[in-house]
């Protein structure tokens, strides 16, 4: 069964990111010359997603702003034959359609997500969190490959999960693996999972990377789910409760070449957006050459 709807979790207040995120968006903090969260819409875009739920919250206007069709700037753009950057402006393909529902409070993750139930209705959806994206282009080919792993074993839910060093995995969604899982393996099948555990408790090292695709029966579990970790409703609380109702949930592990690029916090950011300027076709050279610059002369 095609998956064809996209829930983007927005609402997000982004208080690890302030004073910066105080009048903006942190999802449209810019790598390269993209905001975060049009990266991940192109993501989803390039994985055949046709309809985005946007889960937003007061003070988020200017998301809508950026995704809001401007025909009077197309046109002057082209008036100017300045085409490229028209296609560049409108990155939206016609067959997109993205809709936003208000998330009245802060209830975590997964009382987000519970908020797009009558949007997304009776089919699979994808979870993309709109301060991650996967890979510095466009190229979906994570969220292609989970889609094949869902489709194929008929899951109840794939998610992607990175590989992450033990100091860290209490930032995270941590996979309990079912035993028989190879490294280079494509999926394996997940007998646990655990919201941001201790390094002692921590079931393995393979940490939830921000792309979940779920049947619609998660919903149902997200109404029965209490409050977790930091007091809120956890998405990864309810994959859990699948998984303890007899659900298959499996794991696909991020290649190597998939590295998560997270805008949540500012060390992350700083590198994701140093990495994206180094990146950038026109501007990478020069800004390769100032950094080795610095870099040398904080050496000497
Ligand atoms: C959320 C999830 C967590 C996941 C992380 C990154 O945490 O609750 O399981 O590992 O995103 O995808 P947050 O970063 O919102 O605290």
């Amino acid at each position: 069964m095609p998956v064809n709807v996209a829930v983007i979790p927005v609402a997000g207040k982004g208080t690890r990111l302030l004073p910066l995120t105080k009048g903006i968006a942190k999802e449209l903090l810019p790598l390269g010359r993209k905001p975060v969260l049009q990266h991940v819409v192109e993501e989803m875009q390039d994985a055949g997603v046709s309809d985005i739920v946007m889960i937003t919250s007061d003070g988020k206007a200017c998301i809508e702003d950026h995704f809001r069709h401007d025909q009077a700037l197309l046109d002057l753009l082209h008036h100017d034959n300045k085409h490229q950057l028209a296609d560049a402006v409108g990155f939206l393909s016609a067959a997109t359609s993205i809709s936003y529902v208000l998330q009245q409070q802060q209830d975590g993750l997964g009382h987000a997500v519970l908020c797009a139930r009558d949007a997304v209705g009776d089919q699979p959806f994808v979870v993309a969190l709109g301060d991650a994206m996967i890979g510095l282009n466009t190229e979906a080919s994570l969220c292609k490959r989970m889609l094949r792993v869902f489709d194929d074993n008929n899951a109840d839910a794939v998610i992607a999960f990175q590989h992450v060093p033990l100091t860290r995995v209490n930032r995270y969604g941590v996979a309990e693996l079912k035993t028989g899982y190879v490294d280079g393996d494509e999926a394996f099948t997940l007998t646990d999972l655990v919201e941001k555990p201790s390094a002692d408790n921590a079931p393995s090292q393979f940490a939830i990377a921000a792309r979940y695709i779920c049947q619609p029966t998660v919903f149902d579990h997200l109404e029965k789910t209490p409050p977790g970790v930091g007091g809120e409703i956890q998405l990864t609380d309810a994959l859990r409760s699948v998984i303890r109702a007899g659900g298959l949930v499996l794991g696909v592990p991020l290649a190597e070449h998939e590295k998560r690029y997270d805008v949540g916090n500012f060390d992350s950011y700083y590198v994701a957006f140093i990495e994206a300027a180094l990146a950038d076709p026109h501007c990478g050279g020069a800004v390769r050459e100032r950094l080795l610059q610095l870099t040398a002369d904080s050496v000497n």
